[in-house]
Parts: C-alpha cells; structure tokens; sequence
C-alpha cells in the first residue's frame, strides 16, 4: 500500500520523494500567534480545553511552515487533570500537582475515569482538525508513556532528578507497579479513542525512561510501553506508533522489538548508527539538536545536512528534532529547517 503522506510513507520505510519534517513542540510560544491564542483563551489548560482555539494552534504553524504532520495540541498531563490531582501549569516552574501520588491511600483514593467522557474535549479537538487538515497532512495523536506520567503523578512537580519517584521505586515497587498498571489501561483507552475520534498515527512520550539503568528500565518502563502497543496493535494492526525517549541510547534494540514502527531520538545519539542498530525494523524519527536552532542559519543547514547524510538513502527517516523546540526559537530559523530538510 502507498500512502499519499511522506509522514506515513516513512513511518512504512517506503520511499518518498524527500524526508518528511515535523517539530516535537511545533505548536508553541516561539509563535506570537501562539501566545495571543493562549492570551484568549486565559490559560494553557483553558487552551487545551477549549477544541476551537486547541485546533487553532495546531493548525498555526502549518501555515508557516512546509510541515509534514500535525500534532494534536494537548499535553501527557490532562489525564492528571482528568483526576482531579489539581494539575497547574506556572509559568517559570512548568507542570505543578497539587495531590501527587506517594502512598497505598493516595494510590486507593485515584478516581476510574472514563477518557471519552473526562477528555471529551480532546477528541473534539481532534475532529475539528480532521476537518480542517488537508490529506496529505496526517494528524499525531499522543499520550505520555505510563513512567513518564507517573514521574510527575509521584513527584508533584517537573525536576532533573525525580528522587521522590525513584526512592519510591527502590522503596514500595509494588505500589509503583500498581499505579503504572493503572496508567497503563487509562492509557490505552484514551489513545484508543484518539484513533476513533480521528488521529492518524500515535505516538508515546518516554521523556524520563533514561533516568533508568536498563534492568529497571526495561520493568518500569518498556514493560508497560510493550503493553500498551500490543494492546493498540490488537484492535488497530496498521496503526503507526512512534516511541520517543530521552537519553535512551542504550535501549534502542529493546525498543525496536516493542512492535512500535518509529522510535524518536533525542540528540545524543549518532542517527547513522542507531540505523544500524535497529536496521530496517523500525523508521527514525530525530534528531538535530534544539540547541543549533540558537545558531547561524549556515550552521543550521549544516547540521542538518549531517543527520541527513549520517542516515544515508535508505527509507524510514523522519526527520525532527531531538527535543521540542524551545521557547524563545527565532521563527525564521524554524522555515530554514523545514525548507534545508525538503531541498534534501
Ligand atoms: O506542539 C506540540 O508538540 C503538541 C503539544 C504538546 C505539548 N506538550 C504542549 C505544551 C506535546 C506533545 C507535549 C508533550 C509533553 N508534555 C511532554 C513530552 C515531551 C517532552 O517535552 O519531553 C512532557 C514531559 C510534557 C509535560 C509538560 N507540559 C511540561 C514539562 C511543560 C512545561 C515545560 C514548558 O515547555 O513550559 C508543559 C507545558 C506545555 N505543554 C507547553 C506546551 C505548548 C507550554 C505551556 C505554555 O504555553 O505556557
């Protein structure tokens, strides 16, 4: 089967006519226009939460730029929100919870709830966009994987070395393993309904898997990754996943054997060797630092140029960045991206 979307094309590794590019945060306050959006809505979660001005921002950097996927505008904590853990995002600090998660009560009194009811906001979202996105411009449904939403159930807020979480690992692995199983069923039902509502591709946050060394990685996070995909594989078998992780290097083997068809690299990783690594059996998607985008354009185009060339001409590329693009980006350098990664 051909699809009519390089996004697609790759995710398959069958040829395209050049490598397809999206932006992890494309949507975001690089954009003035993002910022006045948000400005209307008087909130990120009263963004989130409202699908005209949701669907909105997703669309905003599609104009500007020649752009191969959207991606849903949402964020891997609504779930929180959707269980009344007080979830707030403070401007200078990131992600706040008010209740997090750190004993057999706090584990016993977490509310079922019901994605479709609890979220019903996002799979409007998504079917505004689906009316609105031309298609050739296929839409990225996403979700945080189990650990990664359960670093910041546990710690209560975003830090670089989640103690709180990783002494609870060490110290009550049951009730850890518990509350990642429950995220884990959440999970593959509000993803479940994110394809129903009209998402195209899905893809999993890992973000904080690499804080792991690879034998509790591979029990407290892939584990519940691996469950995940077999169960979305199950009800949607050409359904494309795409696995990001952050300081993963180490693991990309046993992530290629998850069943996902992509993984997403961060940018400590030589692209050339993690293909040969997974060989064909998983699409890239990575994986140019964040950080260049800081630097003159010739050295944009040149960093660029070397993950192109260090992937080499094979299919199955995707080309992004390694992280999401930062705050305060120069929108011009954001198009000189876009436009080196097409010229090829
Ligand atoms: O354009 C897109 O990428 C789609 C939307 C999206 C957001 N968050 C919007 C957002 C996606 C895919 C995410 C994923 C996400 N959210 C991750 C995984 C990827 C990663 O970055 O590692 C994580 C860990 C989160 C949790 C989260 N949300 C943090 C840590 C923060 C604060 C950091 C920051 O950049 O402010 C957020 C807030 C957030 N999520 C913003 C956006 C656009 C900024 C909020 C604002 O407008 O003030």
């Amino acid at each position: 089967m051909t699809h009519s979307s390089r996004f697609l094309s790759a995710l398959a590794r069958q040829p395209v006519d050049c490598p397809p590019v999206w932006l992890m945060r494309q949507a975001g306050r690089y954009l003035p226009e993002y910022r006045a959006t948000r400005e209307q809505a008087g909130s990120f979660l009263q963004l989130c939460k409202t699908p005209e001005l949701a669907c909105e921002v997703t669309l905003q950097p599609l104009r500007r730029f020649d752009l191969d996927a959207a991606i849903l505008f949402a964020d891997i904590l609504l779930i929180a929100d959707a269980m009344g853990l007080g979830l707030q995002m403070v401007e200078t600090q990131g992600p706040v919870i008010t209740q997090p998660i750190r004993s057999a009560k706090d584990l016993a009194n977490l509310p079922h709830i019901h994605p479709e009811h609890d979220l019903a906001y996002v799979y409007q979202t998504i079917r505004l966009l689906r009316k609105e996105l031309p298609s050739h411009i296929p839409l990225i449904g996403f979700a945080g994987s189990p650990w990664t939403v359960a670093a910041y159930l546990v710690e209560g807020r975003g830090t670089k070395e989640f103690y709180a979480l990783r002494g609870l690992m060490y110290g009550q692995p049951d009730l850890l393993h518990a509350l990642l199983h429950y995220l884990t069923e959440v999970t593959v039902t509000y993803l479940s309904a994110q394809v129903k509502a009209g998402a195209q591709a899905l893809m999993l946050f890992d973000t904080w898997g690499g804080l792991l060394n690879p034998v509790h990685y591979l029990a407290f996070s892939l584990e519940y990754v691996r469950q995940i995909t077999h169960a979305l594989k199950a009800l949607y078998p050409s359904l494309p996943l795409i696995l990001y992780s952050k300081n993963g290097a180490a693991s990309l083997e046993a992530r290629a054997g998850t069943g996902v068809d992509a993984l997403g690299l961060d940018w400590t990783v030589d692209i050339g060797h993690a293909r040969q690594r997974v060989g064909q059996r998983v699409a890239l998607q990575g994986n140019l630092d964040p950080g260049v985008l800081y630097s003159s354009p010739e050295t944009l185009r040149k960093e660029i140029r070397a993950i192109l060339s260090s992937f080499g001409p094979y299919p199955g590329h995707i080309f992004n960045l390694g992280h999401g693009i930062p705050l305060d980006v120069p929108p011009d350098n954001i198009k000189i991206l876009v436009d080196t990664v097409h010229e090829g």
